[in-house]
Parts: structure tokens; sequence; C-alpha cells
């Protein structure tokens, strides 16, 4: 019954630079798993994004890992296969056309004054601003608008490129006919600090515990965690405000008593750090544990996931296909086309009639 109701639909993606870590997991991943039973999802691993700053051939050729990567992670936290359609961008030619086909609705300078092109341009060392960096809002808009989805969950970094793809769909729609929902931005949110204790965990700044990390690599990574630099021995207290160990506790570790038990005795210079590690670790791996059986499961599949990257790919294709018709129609472009062909078939038709 319910697949017969035509439900609303959800676009979102990663750009393919590594798998994913705890942070992705409470600042985005976590929400996806919430929103799969009531939209359709589309997930989209945006390797033409990555290349806005990361175009060199070493970075290319880790995509199929990458891609295959985020994929397996989104299973393991319990995305369903049959729920999501996972796709690779750079093999989904129509979104190559249909932002070019959209780029005549948004000018230079409002993209120039985007803060995050330049937030991005700075953090990948780049002095100038290479022209599909500028466009990058334009590509993640023609992504948006391909499937023609309702609802983007994003981090709040990428808000204004979701109001960017409402603006766009808007100005379609009055310019041509109505081709587009204007999708809303669902912002997600939380950050999590690095197990360096930095503000937020990355890949790159190798302070991050990722989803497929083994107990004995989470255990080792806890047991080198940033704490309270003050507190040099087990008797002095301790600061639990703002201590990542504390913080991690606070998001991962279900057994309320036993945090509590622990910042009391911390501030009171009554526990040892190994102590209060060694149960974030467990808390942690028992967090991990039913992502692991997942994965596990999965992987016993061999395949698996690129069949789903393949079938998920030809799908988006066809979504693309399907809306570029739209596009090309509300636009008169296909009137144009029509007109130079069939006044060709009537030529080949004529002379054909000649030569009879
Ligand atoms: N810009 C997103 C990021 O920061 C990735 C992305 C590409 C995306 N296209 C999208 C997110 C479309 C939401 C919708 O990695």
């Amino acid at each position: 019954m319910a697949d017969t109701i035509q439900r609303k639909r959800i676009l979102t993606g990663d750009r393919p630079t590594g798998k994913l870590h705890l942070g992705h997991y409470i600042g985005s991943h976590r929400h996806r798993l919430a929103l799969q039973d009531q939209y359709e999802c589309f997930f989209l691993v945006a390797d033409l994004h990555m290349l806005t700053t990361k175009p060199d051939k070493e970075s290319i050729l880790e995509i199929a890992d990458n891609a295959r990567a985020i994929v397996m992670d989104h299973l393991a936290i319990g995305i369903d296969p049959h729920k999501v359609t996972f796709y690779l961008q750079s093999a989904v030619h129509e979104i190559y056309e249909l932002q070019l086909l959209l780029s005549s609705l948004i000018t230079v300078e409002r993209l120039q004054q985007l803060p995050t092109i330049k937030d991005m341009a700075n953090a990948a060392g780049m002095e100038q601003i290479p022209y599909n960096l500028l466009g990058y809002p334009v590509l993640q808009s023609a992504d948006i608008l391909m499937p023609r989805a309702h609802l983007v969950p994003v981090g709040k970094d990428n808000e204004s490129h979701v109001e960017l793809s409402r603006q766009i769909a808007r100005r379609f729609n009055n310019a041509y006919g109505v081709v587009f929902p204007e999708p809303e931005p669902y912002v997600v949110g939380g950050t999590l600090v690095g197990t360096d204790g930095q503000a937020k965990m990355s890949k790159s700044l190798n302070n991050a515990i990722f989803l497929s990390d083994d107990a004995k690599t989470v255990e080792k990574k806890v047991m080198g965690m940033y704490t309270d630099p003050n507190r040099i021995r087990a008797d002095i207290p301790g600061t639990v405000e703002g201590n990542p160990v504390f913080i991690y506790h606070d998001v991962f570790n279900p057994n309320k008593a036993e945090v509590e038990d622990l910042k009391e005795r911390y501030r009171a210079g009554k526990v040892g750090d190994v102590e209060v590690k060694e149960k974030l670790a467990k808390a942690l791996n028992a967090f991990l544990d039913p992502m692991r059986e997942r994965r596990a499961r999965y992987e016993a599949d061999r395949g698996f996931v690129d069949h789903l990257l393949v079938t998920g790919t030809d799908r988006a294709r066809q979504e693309g296909q399907a809306t570029l018709i739209e596009v090309k129609k509300a636009m008169g472009l296909t009137g144009v086309w029509n007109k130079i062909r069939r006044s060709d078939e009537k030529r080949s038709k004529d002379m054909a009639k000649a030569g009879e």
C-alpha cells in the first residue's frame, strides 16, 4: 500500500574524501536514519564536488574506494538499501547537463558573496577561486533539482547552498513554467570535538574515531585522548566541562548513573583518567558493535556495495533523463531541435520521393 503513495523525496550527499567517523554520525548521518522511513531517499557520492578543491590525480584515484567506504558506512549505520538510491555523481551525465542549463539563473556576484566559497578556497590553500569552485552551489542545485527533491538535509555550513537551489528553482519555474518543487533545507547539526580536544573531529586533523574502527583501535584512541591538561595526578580535582572524554561520555554512554558518578569523582579527585577512559571505550564499543555486525553481514555478500552503486546510478540517470526532458520542453529547447530535425526529415523524404 505504502509503495503506491508517491513519497516526498530527500536528496543529500557526501564528498568521497574518506570513510565516515563519529563526527559525521553525530553531525549528520544519524538524521538520515530517522528520515529514511518517511521519504524516498537519494544519497549521492559527490565526487564532482570533490574536484572543486581536489582535482589532482591521486585524489581521483581514491574516489572508488572512498565511495565504497561511504556506502558501506551508511549500511553499517542501519540505512536500508531498499529505501535509498546511492549513486556516483560523476557517472550521472545528466547532472552536468542540468547544471549548465541552470547557470543562467544565477549571477557571478551572487556566488561571490557566499562566504562558503572563500572558506573552502582558504581551507584548500587556494589563492584564487577556480571556476568550478565558484559554481559549487550551482552544481549542488543541479544535484538537488535533478530528482526534484523536496527536502535537503545539510549542515549549517551548506544551508546557504540549499537557499540558492530554492532561488534557482523559483526562477526557473517563473521563467519557463513549473518543473521543480522548491527544496527545503533541513538543517541538521551538532559537532563533535576531536579526540585531541580540537573543536571538530576530522580525518585530516588525525583526531577521528571511524565507524569502521575495530574495538582495539577504539580503545587505543580513547586511551590517548586529551583530557584536563592540569590534572597531572588522579587525586587532583579535574574539570568535566569541555573535557572531551566527558563530552563523549555524555553523547555515547547510555548509563547516565555511571557518567554522573564518574563526573562527581573526577571533580573530587577520586578517579583516575584510566578508569574514565576504559569506561568510555567500553561504551563506544557497545555503541559501535551493532554497526560492526551489520557491516560484517553486508561484507559477506561480496560486491554488494558496487552493485548498489551501479543500480542506484542507473536509477539516478533515469530520473535525470526524465527531468531533462521536462526542463528542455519548458525552456523550448526541445522545440528548437524538433524544428530542425523535422525539416531535415522532410528533406530526406522529399529526396526519396524524387528518386522514386
Ligand atoms: N556540499 C556537500 C558537502 O559539504 C556535499 C553535497 C554535494 C551535497 N551535493 C549535495 C549535500 C546536495 C546536499 C545536497 O560535502
